[in-house]
């Protein structure tokens, strides 16, 4: 695998090889979540390259950024055996080569950005919008690979890239999972050993959140309030959960429905999403 810290290199490494390239685009601290998307990049194109990048845009005043968890030398070895073919590691003077912030931004409107992690998080989905947008000139990628786990990112890019005419075809992956159903996040290593323990519990409430639907009941926001009421109970500091069709617009009826839901367990922000009915999304 090749490792490359510039666009320089990086078109260099890229001009050696032909065919259709994949990119993954991660923060680093890598899990078996981000190495499946590497593997389902492989088989979705010729070259794979994944980026490890902690992007001060996407994070809020107060927010980890400093902290984030950084493992770039593990991330390294762990990328290689997954199979991908470059690795860009870029520093925040690369990505912002003119001063930081940058003076353009890529910013989407409306209730797909404001609302659930949105209304949050303000500033994040520009960040996050920005910096793909960034990655995506670099690297010209004709696929990328998304996690499923943040939905309503994946719902973001692909909207970029429809509003944007963008020549990127976005393959969005499931989540994948410890053992007691917990979604692998970098963050959960800020989990102490209580927390850990607890923390499943954010999957369990998606899941009978989701037989509930499944039985018959229809009334969404009781559901979505039941739900928060049950993690509170858990010990979570629940921002939201809730129902939404897989454009995450209001739910209809007979679904197919996405299930979101964010919550704090101490000091750590914990994301899950699960889909009930068919396909969410293409890919
Ligand atoms: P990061 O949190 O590192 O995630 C990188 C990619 O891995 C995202 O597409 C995310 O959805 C996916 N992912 C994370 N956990 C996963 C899991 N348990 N199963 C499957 N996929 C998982 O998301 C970001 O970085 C950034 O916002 C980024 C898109 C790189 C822009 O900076």
């Amino acid at each position: 695998m090749q490792r490359c810290e510039t666009p320089a290199a990086l078109r260099a490494a890229l001009a050696g090889r032909g065919g259709r390239v994949a990119l993954v685009p991660t923060m680093g601290s890598l899990h078996a979540g981000h190495l499946r998307l590497v593997e389902r990049a492989r088989e979705a194109a010729d070259v794979v390259v994944a980026s490890v990048f902690v992007n001060p845009l996407q994070f809020g005043r107060g927010e980890d950024y400093a902290c984030y968890p950084r493992a770039l030398e593990a991330d390294a070895a762990q990328l290689g055996q997954a199979g991908a073919d470059v690795l860009f590691a870029p520093s925040v003077e690369t990505i912002y080569p003119h001063g930081y912030p940058p003076a353009t931004t890529v910013q989407l409107a409306g209730e797909l950005v404001d609302s659930l992690e949105g209304a949050h998080r303000p500033g994040h989905f520009t960040g996050v919008a920005t910096v793909v947008n960034i990655l995506f000139n670099l690297v010209q990628p004709a696929v990328a690979v998304l996690g499923e786990k943040d939905y309503q990112q994946l719902c973001v890019i692909r909207r970029m890239v429809a509003d944007l005419g963008l020549a990127v075809e976005i393959l969005g992956q499931p989540t994948v999972r410890a053992a007691d159903g917990l979604a692998l996040s970098s963050r959960n290593r800020y989990l102490g050993a209580v927390e850990r323990a607890v923390a499943p519990r954010l999957y369990q409430a998606l899941r009978a959140l989701a037989e509930r639907l499944t039985a018959g009941q229809r009334d969404f926001t009781a559901l979505e309030r039941q739900a928060v009421a049950g993690l509170r109970t858990a010990g979570f500091a629940p921002d939201y959960v809730a129902v939404r069709d897989p454009q995450l617009r209001a739910p209809a009826e007979r679904g197919p429905w996405v299930l979101l839901a964010a919550a704090r367990l101490g000091g750590t922000r914990l994301l899950d999403c699960l889909r009930v009915g068919a396909p969410a999304v293409n890919g």
